[in-house]
């Protein structure tokens, strides 16, 4: 398989479909609400900051789309999570779309010298401009926790907690993990962690964190480049090897919905210090074809963009 050109299922039989985008009052998770709720989705816009949450959804229910609701969701508390659970479940009894897209970079960059690199978007994409960006980056530990906190346990505590509900869905719920380029398993230069998470049969989410805690104990060492991880926005990396592997073992484990993990496109938004090209609308495109996909479509597959890829 390699490019999904299925129709998305008819406008009418959508109004029906309830979702959920995580780190949405803004970026990629802003458009993929307005997309979803423009085809008629019914759609609780989360976001971390109740004013900025509440901010968006009200300009989206400015421009006519009043099938938008807003709940507060910081996807690193799990009470938070819990909230957002006991809500959905008394207000819909059922979830057919997650699109885990909360993230961050997990670095911190002096965002004037990085913009003064003009760094063009083949170098950020392929890797080559690793040494150059790293100048103007700090790679602190406390940021990296942060980082796998909010991209790969977040995405998890938000999945299981809502698993009930996405189990509920007549249609066979769809979930998408918003990932990244930088998730390819190539990008790790070390070659037995790559075999590692090659061996999907054996993933399991002891073995992803397993792997995640020898990483950050590298990193708090200065072993990372010794060791083989990935020198470009480490943290972030493998934060997103992380959601692929555990995409694929939720895909194994549950086949009766789909769960799949996409890069959405090289995007201008903030996580990048805005170095990206595309529109939000761009990166909004791949996840949507993902979300409404119709039951018995893909699963545990990675896209890069609307094309499937390796992992
Ligand atoms: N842009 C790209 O080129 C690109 C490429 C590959 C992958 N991605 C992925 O696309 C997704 C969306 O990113 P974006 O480009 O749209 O960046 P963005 O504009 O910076 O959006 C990130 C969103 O995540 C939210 N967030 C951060 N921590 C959170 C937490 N603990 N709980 C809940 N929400 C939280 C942010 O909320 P605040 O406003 O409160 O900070 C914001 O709404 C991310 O997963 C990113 O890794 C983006």
């Amino acid at each position: 398989m390699d490019s999904v050109a299925d129709p998305a299922p008819p406008k009418k039989s959508l109004t029906a479909l309830c979702a959920v985008v995580t780190g949405a009052n803004k970026g990629i998770g802003l458009a993929v609400v307005r997309n979803l709720a423009e085809l008629g989705v019914q759609v609780v816009l989360t976001a971390r900051d109740e004013d900025r949450g509440l901010a968006a959804v009200r300009s989206l229910h400015s421009n006519g789309l009043t099938n938008v609701l807003f709940h507060q969701l910081d996807v690193r508390d799990p009470s938070s999570v819990t909230a957002l659970a006991c809500f959905l479940a008394d207000r819909f009894s059922k979830l057919d779309i997650l699109v885990n897209n909360a993230g961050v970079s997990g670095v911190d960059v002096d965002a004037e010298r990085l913009k003064a690199l003009k760094v063009d978007p083949e170098s950020w994409l392929s890797g080559k401009a690793t040494n150059l960006v790293n100048g103007v980056m700090e790679h602190k530990y406390e940021d990296a926790v942060v980082c796998i906190d909010t991209n790969y346990f977040g995405c998890k505590r938000v999945t299981e907690a809502l698993l009930p509900l996405l189990r509920l869905s007549p249609i066979g719920a769809s979930i998408v993990n918003v990932s990244s380029l930088r998730s390819e398993l190539r990008r790790i230069p070390n070659a037995a962690i790559r075999a590692e998470l090659a061996e999907v049969e054996k993933l399991n989410e002891e073995r992803i964190e397993g792997l995640l805690g020898r990483f950050l104990q590298d990193l708090k060492t200065g072993q990372l480049h010794v060791n083989g991880w990935p020198m470009m926005l480490p943290a972030y990396s493998m934060s997103k090897v992380v959601v692929n592997a555990y995409t694929r073992v939720m895909a194994r484990r549950h086949p009766d919905m789909r769960f799949n993990c996409v890069h959405p496109g090289f995007v201008k938004t903030d996580i990048n210090w805005n170095t990206g090209i595309g529109t939000t609308d761009d990166g909004a495109r791949a996840i949507l074809m993902l979300a409404l996909r119709p039951s018995g479509g893909p699963s545990g597959f990675y896209f890069q963009e609307t094309t499937v890829a390796d992992f």
